[in-house]
């Protein structure tokens, strides 16, 4: 499988505080990769770094067929070059319908200047409508985005990043605040997202990670602790130490 991101060496220190420390791992360019660790663990910090938001102090992150170095990047060229990224918040604009939402996702990946002249052609509509078929939102389009259910805005959202078609897509605490029916179709969404790219996803849902059938990274305090099926790591005793606190 070829490597779409590399990180390698990486640290980073608040107020002296080591967050992140020699935190050095790889992501396939189609792979699903569960990321989990206790609080603190840096796994908010890693996705900040890889989206150009933290800066480390050290270290290489370096992405693409041409193996750019993202650490030169700003926020937005690293998203303009595929990388997506999923807050825990949904941010969608709750006063427009569903459809628009999608809309404006697939306007802006153009560009500033063509969003500027857009006009919505029939591939367009057709594009948005199977993206809302892919998140479960088809019966939704014509409603407001306000009007969804918390779980239902995760996915639009979701739908947003995909309208852009990222690379890369990294999606933090995605569960959280869902019900279980919500949250078992999340898995199945991210499965299928990871199969045209790469999805890495922050969880702390045990049976949520479970679902996704993926290979898992263990944070801890900003190292990788332990890799593999999530089976693998969780009869670790580095790990079953972290997660009981010892
Ligand atoms: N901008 C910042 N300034 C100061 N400290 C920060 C900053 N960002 C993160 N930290 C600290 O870095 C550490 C790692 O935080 P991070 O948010 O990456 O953890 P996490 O694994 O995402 O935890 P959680 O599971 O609670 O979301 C924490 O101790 C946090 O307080
Ligand atoms: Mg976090």
């Amino acid at each position: 499988m070829s490597t779409l991101l590399e990180v390698s060496g990486v640290s980073k220190t608040f107020d002296g505080f080591k967050a992140i420390n020699n935190l050095s791992f790889q992501i396939g360019a189609q792979e699903l990769r569960a990321v989990i660790g206790p609080n603190g663990a840096g796994k908010t910090t890693f996705m900040d770094i890889v989206t150009g938001k933290t800066r480390p102090d050290e270290g290489r992150v370096i992405y693409g067929d041409k193996s750019v170095s993202l650490l030169k990047m700003s926020e937005s060229a690293i998203a303009q070059a595929g990388i997506g990224r999923k807050f825990q918040r949904p941010t969608v604009f709750e006063d427009q319908s569903v459809f628009d939402n999608l809309m404006m996702a697939l306007r802006n990946k153009r560009g500033p200047v063509a969003a500027l002249f857009y006009r919505l052609t029939d591939a367009d509509r057709a594009r948005i409508e199977t993206l809302a078929a892919d998140i479960g939102l088809a019966a939704a389009l014509p409603r407001k985005a306000g009007e969804l259910s918390h779980g239902q805005k995760q996915w639009l959202e979701i739908g947003m990043l995909l309208a852009q078609e990222p690379k890369l897509l990294l999606v933090d605490e995605p569960a959280a605040g869902m019900t279980p029916a919500e949250r078992e179709h999340t898995t199945d969404l991210l499965k299928e997202a990871a199969k045209t790219r790469a999805v890495v996803v922050v969880e702390h849902d045990m049976e949520f990670v479970r679902r996704l059938d993926c290979k898992v990274t263990v944070l801890h305090e900003g190292s990788v602790l332990a890799e593999g099926s999530l089976d693998h790591v969780t009869k670790n005793q580095d790990v079953i130490d972290v997660y009981l606190g010892r």
